[in-house]
């Protein structure tokens, strides 16, 4: 701990020279989780009872913004805005709804919403009821503080972060505020209100990411992600897909699966078993039940982290669209994830040297060949010393 201490108090320039440039916000970066950042913001600055709005979850939204089995949901009166018939904010039905409700606190964020959001209306709209405003940049916060898309900062009392989506940084929550009595609020609250001691190996991760972010290699790395977003979404549709929205301006999508008959549940069980990996999510107006669900969730931080370009991204749509034409086929299955391990083997995930010294184990990897029972076989044969290395590559 004192190691860790003596890091943290060693390096204070990654805690002041934050990646959202505007001088004068406060940083709390001992939130544990998103919603813990927006848990410690309603704690602050709402009594239970008060009214709260934010997108609704069949919408995009996301638990913590007034789902009913949420906390959010329990202690707060809920007033939801939704999407109009272009799957688009209804701007216009929110401001009224605000007007009608009155909500002490408006939140513009989400989780499964893919174009970008007018924080500028939200703000205009907060101010003209007294409503604190805040923005949740959970999903956008790494394309944000590289600058490729809209500043969330500027508009809001106080914004609230994860640190693993867009940012690229341990799983964490931040909170950040220009707004004194806002920041005053939120100090006592995180500590003592509502946690105790500092995870300080995850405060020294988030450290490292806000670094890594102010790099101009974060933004490069950003940039591919949008146009990496923008080749799946125009292949998906090329291959028969509807994009929710109609398209895509973040790092995100929601593909409606319902033109090819076949369910979200189906469809993240069928890419899974090819060694894709994706999300079920409800689409707007969904008719399928909360489990099964009509769409997937993609989006292309991972893959771009993992250096595909846009070449890699055509291929693994259609390799995405492959299986959704024939979800049961398991021939087709097991087929595409021969060329997912084609695709990935010149890129993986740990370093060579690290996790797999050996040349046989490394031929074995990028030919995606192991399982439980060569790994037993190298155990004996091969890999020797070696071989729990190679295990925790596998199965790790
Ligand atoms: C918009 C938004 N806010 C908050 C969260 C919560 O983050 P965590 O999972 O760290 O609690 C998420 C996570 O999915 C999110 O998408």
């Amino acid at each position: 701990m004192r190691a860790m201490k003596d890091w943290y108090a060693s390096r204070p320039h990654l805690f002041t020279k934050r990646p959202y440039d505007h001088p004068g916000y406060d940083s709390y970066v001992q939130p544990n989780s998103g919603s813990q950042a927006n848990q410690a913001v309603f704690l602050a600055l709402l009594q239970p009872g008060d009214s709260i709005m934010g997108l609704s979850l069949a919408e995009g939204g996301h638990l913590t913004h007034g789902m009913h089995l949420n906390m959010s949901g329990k202690w707060f009166n809920v007033v939801s805005y939704g999407l109009n018939a272009a799957e688009e904010i209804d701007y216009e039905a929110m401001e009224r709804s605000a007007h009608a409700h009155k909500p002490k606190l408006i939140i513009a964020g989400a989780s499964a919403y893919a174009i970008k959001i007018d924080r500028e209306r939200f703000a205009q709209v907060a101010k003209s009821i007294g409503a604190y405003l805040m923005v949740d940049m959970a999903h956008y916060s790494g394309l944000s503080a590289a600058g490729v898309y809209s500043n969330l900062t500027p508009y809001a009392d106080v914004v609230t972060s994860t640190t693993h989506k867009s940012l690229r940084g341990p799983r964490g929550g931040i909170i950040l505020t220009n707004n004194e009595e806002v920041a005053k609020k939120i100090n006592s609250t995180v500590f003592p209100g509502m946690q105790g001691g500092p995870l300080m190996h995850v405060i020294a991760g988030k450290a490292t990411a806000f670094h890594e972010a102010l790099q101009p290699a974060f933004k490069s790395y950003q940039q591919q992600v949008l146009s990496n977003d923008d080749t799946l979404a125009k292949t998906l549709v090329e291959r028969g897909l509807r994009i929710v929205s109609r398209r895509t301006e973040s790092h995100l999508m929601l593909a409606d699966l319902r033109g090819k008959g076949i369910t979200g549940k189906a469809a993240e069980l069928a890419l899974g078993q090819a060694h894709i990996t994706c999300n079920k999510n409800g689409i707007p107006n969904d008719p399928e039940k909360p489990m099964v669900i009509s769409g997937i969730r993609l989006g292309t931080p991972a893959m771009t982290t993992r250096g595909f370009g846009q070449e890699q991204v055509r291929l693994t749509t259609h390799l995405i669209a492959d299986v959704l034409v024939a979800p049961e086929d398991r021939g087709r299955i097991a087929a595409v994830r021969e060329k997912v391990a084609e695709l990935v083997a010149p890129s993986p995930v740990y370093g060579d040297t690290v996790l797999h010294p050996c040349f046989i184990c490394r031929q074995l990897l990028s030919k995606n060949l192991f399982s439980i029972f060569n790994l037993v076989f190298l155990k004996g044969m091969v890999c020797k010393t070696r071989w729990l290395q190679v295990q925790s590559a596998t199965l790790g």
